[in-house]
Parts: structure tokens; sequence; C-alpha cells
């Protein structure tokens, strides 16, 4: 596997697959990669004649109080877990290589789809993801990109910005990967204790119930959204941030589970803020899918 850390030398070896007539799959990632990214890589190279994988914290994703300095990092585990999984290069630039000092240029969705779910406590962070994705687009020139439904609302928005933006690249959702016990993998789930850990269960839990009740044919969003706010109120370790059930592709509140609703979440286990969601399909408003 190449290890890659300047943009020229990324577009170099690109330039040399295309010429060679071989796809090229993008994963982005933020490094300290688990399960959930592996199967991001496992969907790229089942898709794509060569991968590049990205392993780089964004800084300008990160508010002036979020988890940038201490956000967790194993580059060289990273390049382990990449060269099993078939990765063909990755790309770690330094901070400097993707922002000058004076860079001052942005994309950024004007719409309220940043500023829905976690936009409302994170109001640069999408700004920051659309701009880093939009960088790494252009470097890598990819076919397509993976990314996964771990991270909804960032999926939702990259697909506009791709619309918006005409990229010609195909964007390839990939559902959760979670532990065996049902929560979710984050690099961020480091962060907890053992008791909060076993806490932690009740975002899965709630996604379970909401889930159920959604099969069952519960068609007010709003009594799903109820049902599992009581629900994460049973864990005292819990603070919830958000529970909303949202138009998938636009990210509007919706009040009935019909078309593709996402029922997401943002809840503090202590000082950490977790993320989890199910996406609820119904024929009823005939919509096609994302
Ligand atoms: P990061 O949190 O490292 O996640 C990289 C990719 O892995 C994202 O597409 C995310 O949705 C996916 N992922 C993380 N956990 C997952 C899980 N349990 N199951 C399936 N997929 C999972 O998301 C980012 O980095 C950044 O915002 C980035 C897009 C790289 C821009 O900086």
């Amino acid at each position: 596997m190449i290890i890659a850390e300047t943009i020229s030398e990324v577009r170099k070896q690109v330039k040399e697959w295309k010429q060679q007539g071989l796809t090229v799959g993008l994963v982005p990632t933020m490094g300290f990669l688990h399960e959930g990214h592996a199967s991001l890589v496992d969907r790229a190279v089942s898709m794509c004649d060569r991968v590049v994988a990205s392993d780089f914290v964004n800084p300008t994703q990160f508010g002036p109080n979020e988890d940038l300095a201490t956000y967790p990092r194993d580059f060289e585990h990273d390049c382990k877990l990449l060269e099993e999984h078939g990765c063909s290069m990755v790309f770690h630039p330094a901070v400097s290589e993707m922002y000058a000092p004076d860079a001052a240029t942005y994309v950024e969705i004007l719409n309220d789809m940043p500023k829905q779910l976690c936009g409302k406590t994170r109001p640069i962070h999408f700004r920051g993801v659309c701009t880093v994705v939009s960088k790494l687009f252009n470097i890598v020139t990819p076919d397509r990109a993976f990314f996964g439904q771990k991270d909804a609302q960032q999926l939702s928005i990259i697909r506009k910005m791709v619309r918006d933006m005409s990229y010609d690249i195909e964007v390839v959702g990939c559902p959760i990967v979670r532990e065996p016990d049902g929560l979710a993998k984050s690099s961020r789930n480091t962060y907890l204790s053992p008791e909060e850990r076993q806490a932690a269960l009740i975002l899965s839990g709630a996604v379970a119930l909401g889930r159920q009740m959604a099969e069952d044919g519960e068609k007010d969003a709003g009594a799903i959204v109820e049902a599992m706010k009581e629900k994460i109120g049973t864990e005292p370790m819990a603070v919830i941030d958000y529970v909303e059930a949202v138009n998938l592709d636009t990210l509007e509140p919706v009040s009935r589970m019909e078309g593709s609703v996402l029922v997401a979440m943002a809840v503090y286990i202590g000082k950490t803020r977790l993320i989890d969601n199910f996406i609820a399909e119904s024929g009823e408003a005939g919509q096609a899918g994302a």
C-alpha cells in the first residue's frame, strides 16, 4: 500500500491508474479506524479497481470547544487495517498540506440541511465537512466515494453537494456497523469508561424500539420520537441532545412516517456525544430511493 503525504503524490498515482483504465474509489476518514471504516473499504474494493483512503483529522469541521486536540489517532494501526482490507493508497496529509495559512474558500450548503439535527449544536461542522470532502474529490477525482449511514446527515449533505456542484462521482452509502451488543462503532467510543460504555447501549436500544414501532405500522413520527426519548430517559447517565424524525433527502422535520424518514439522535453519555439513527422506508408517498 502506498502512503502518500502530499497532494501531488496522490495526483500522480491516480493519473497513472486512470491511464491504465482503472476505476478509483475514495473512502474519506479521520483515522483511528475500526470495522465501520473497514466495511467502507471492503465495499469500495468490491466496486473499484483501486481504493484510496484518506486519513486526516480535519480541523475545519471542529468547533472551538470540540475534541480536535484529543481526537484519537493511531496511524500505524490504520495502515495495517487498510492494507489488510485491500486499500491501494492512504492519503495522510499534514494540516499545512490541506490548508494554506491564508485559505479562505469554503464549500457551504446555504439551505437548512446543515442547520438541522447535529447542525443545531455544531454550526460550522458541515461547512468544514463539505470543504474537506470537496478538496478530497478534487485531489483524488474518484469514480465513487463511500460514506457510512452512521453519519446520516453527513451522507445526505454530501449527496446534495455532489448534485449541486455537478461532481461526476457516485456516492455510495454503506450500512451502520455495530458492536455485537448493538453499540454503533465509533472512534469516539474510546472516550467511554466501562460504566459509560454500558450506558451507551441506550442509543441502540432506542433505535431498536423506534424501528420496531415503524415496522409495526406506527405512522405518527412524534409518537416514535417520544417513545425513544422516554426510553433514553430511563438511563441516568444519558442526556439527550436531540431525537428527531426528518425527511432523508431534505432533512426537514416530518410529522408522518411517509416516504424515506431518517430518525436520528445525538445523546451525551458523560462528556461523550454519540450519534445513532435508522431509516424507515414506506411506500405510501411513492418516493424513489435515495
Ligand atoms: P470518520 O468519523 O472517521 O468516518 C469516516 C467514514 O466512516 C464516514 O463515512 C462514517 O459514516 C463511516 N463510519 C464511521 N463509523 C461507522 C460505522 N459504525 N458503520 C459504518 N460506517 C461508519 O465522517 C468523517 O470521518 C469525516 O466527517 C470525513 C467524512 C472524513 C470528513 O472529514
